[in-house]
């Protein structure tokens, strides 16, 4: 067998392809961004075409590396922007409209009815998600009635739908297999969290027909082989796909119920490993599946809270505000005052998801005076994803009773020495940052490592994780009070 793992980690705003040896090293990580449609204020929507090219660049970019050669791959592993909708073509594989990307608001209508007409319990209960634009349910049913052709396409068979993961897994295999595994089936509100199997009560409700949906396979399991793929060999097993917050808690090692980790990418995600428990929160955060391993796995279950918009408001600054050239430049902008100077940023640029839930709330900037510079956006930008954090965190505590361990970040803004310190403070709690912070990809990789035998056990993955930096608080409890009733009334001002 081979000794390497190729990952893709489809991701929002990019794909990355990376690779990793049976060390558990990450060799060589090659990321590709793509282009975002905003055709209306509040809807994303995403090319899947041209996300698919990027992930054939990205493959071609780590192979001209030339670290294995291509049959040294012993399996590969997908990990995906979950909830993130779309249709495509059984016979050629062409989509038939533009993927709804999670971010996008265009169901809050349709949620809404739902709401009003009494369902958001049974929803809750069976899902343990909320009833939000957010999850892909609504926007199946969106794309399959604003679908060109669509009729004489489902009279013909012809119709799949997925989440992201399902379709590069269907193209990965040359369309043989039209699969999604636990952790993103749970992100659908189509799937029954406790049996972990399409539920036919929520697929009548939001007029999703027979057929359509992919079967329903563990996150560790060989899943499917790659036919067809450029540079790579037919017969990988594709043995290792999770939603991108599971792949990360897995990457973080959490295997133990309590572990929590906080992912800072395009949004921000906190999820506590609840182990074979399904917790439903009392405090407006999800409960989901986390992975299973092997067909004979037990799903294991996390409490989620995701906060829609965090490195997305550095994009913000960059590409809206153009105050910052590249992300990166955030951190010095932002050290370069003392603190926001009043300023308050709430980033609802796709409303707000965990606690609030509130799709059409918008972004807000307040506090603004004579004296304020571009130093201050930055730092309330910073603060801002640091507080939405606290948030989510608090209300997990609340809903456990108990106060958390300590913290495991990771994800591209985990970088950020003055962000994670903003964080402790805030949080009042250690932070732990990990050697790998790629831990989404690293998750995916010890997903399938772990499905083809590459490492036998979980104790493997967790020699392999190791912590590199903690973070302490260096902030009296009268300041993060003090800061957190600033941040509480601009959230007031921002919910109104
Ligand atoms: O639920 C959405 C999430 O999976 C997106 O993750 O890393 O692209 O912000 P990310």
């Amino acid at each position: 067998m081979g000794a390497f793992i190729l990952a893709i980690d489809q991701g929002t705003t990019g794909t990355t392809v990376a690779l990793m040896d049976d060390r558990g090293e990450l060799r060589a990580s090659v990321t590709t961004e793509f282009p975002q449609y905003y055709p209306q204020p509040g809807w994303v929507e995403h090319d899947v075409g041209e996300i698919w090219q990027t992930v054939l660049r990205g493959i071609r970019a780590i192979l001209r590396k030339k670290l294995c050669r291509p049959a040294d791959i012993a399996a590969i592993g997908i990990t995906n922007q979950r909830e993130t909708a779309l249709l495509w073509d059984r016979k050629n594989g062409e989509a038939l409209n533009r993927a709804v990307v999670w971010q996008c608001r265009r169901t809050t209508g349709f949620c809404e009815t739902l709401k009003a007409a009494g369902h958001e319990k049974m929803i809750r209960r069976k899902t343990g998600l909320v009833l939000d634009p957010y999850f892909s349910a609504a926007k199946f049913r969106w794309l399959l009635q604003n679908t060109p052709r669509i009729k004489a396409r489902l009279a013909a068979g012809r119709v799949a739908a997925g989440t992201i993961d399902s379709y590069l897994i269907w193209q990965l295999s040359g369309g043989a297999a039209h699969v999604t595994d636990i952790s993103n089936a749970s992100r659908t509100s189509l799937m029954n969290l406790s049996r972990c199997s399409w539920d036919r009560e929520l697929m009548a409700l939001f007029e999703i027909p027979e057929g359509i949906l992919p079967d329903i396979v563990p996150s560790s399991a060989i899943l499917a082989h790659t036919t067809g793929i450029p540079g790579l060999p037919d017969g990988i097993p594709i043995a290792g796909v999770a939603g991108d917050q599971q792949a990360a808690l897995f990457g973080q090692a959490c295997f133990s119920t309590g572990d929590a980790k906080c992912t800072f990418g395009t949004g921000s995600f906190i999820l506590m490993n609840t182990g074979s428990e399904l917790l439903q929160s009392r405090s407006g955060l999800l409960t989901t599946a986390a992975w299973q391993l092997g067909e004979k796995g037990k799903p294991v279950y996390a409490l989620e809270g995701g906060a829609f918009v965090c490195g997305a408001a550095v994009q913000w600054l960059r590409d809206g505000l153009q105050i910052i050239k590249t992300a990166a430049d955030v951190e010095a902008l932002a050290a370069s005052v003392a603190d926001s100077g009043g300023v308050e940023f709430v980033p609802a640029l796709t409303g707000l998801g965990a606690p609030h839930w509130a799709p059409d709330a918008r972004g807000t900037l307040s506090g603004l005076t004579r004296g304020t510079g571009r130093g201050h956006i930055a730092r309330a930008t910073l603060e801002a994803m640091a507080l939405q954090n606290a948030d989510i965190l608090f209300a997990m505590e609340s809903d456990l009773d108990k106060r958390m361990r300590p913290l495991r970040v990771d994800g591209g803004a985990a970088a950020n020495d003055l962000l994670m310190q903003i964080q402790a403070n805030v949080l009042g709690r250690k932070l732990i940052r990990p050697r790998v912070i790629e831990t989404t990809v690293a998750g995916a990789c010890y997903l399938a490592g772990l499905g083809v035998g590459l490492w036998q056990k979980q104790s493997d993955i967790r020699a392999i994780w190791q912590a590199s930096q903690e973070f302490t608080v260096a902030m009296s409890p009268a300041a993060r009070r003090q800061r957190q009733a600033s941040w509480q009334a601009a959230l007031a001002r921002t919910l109104l």
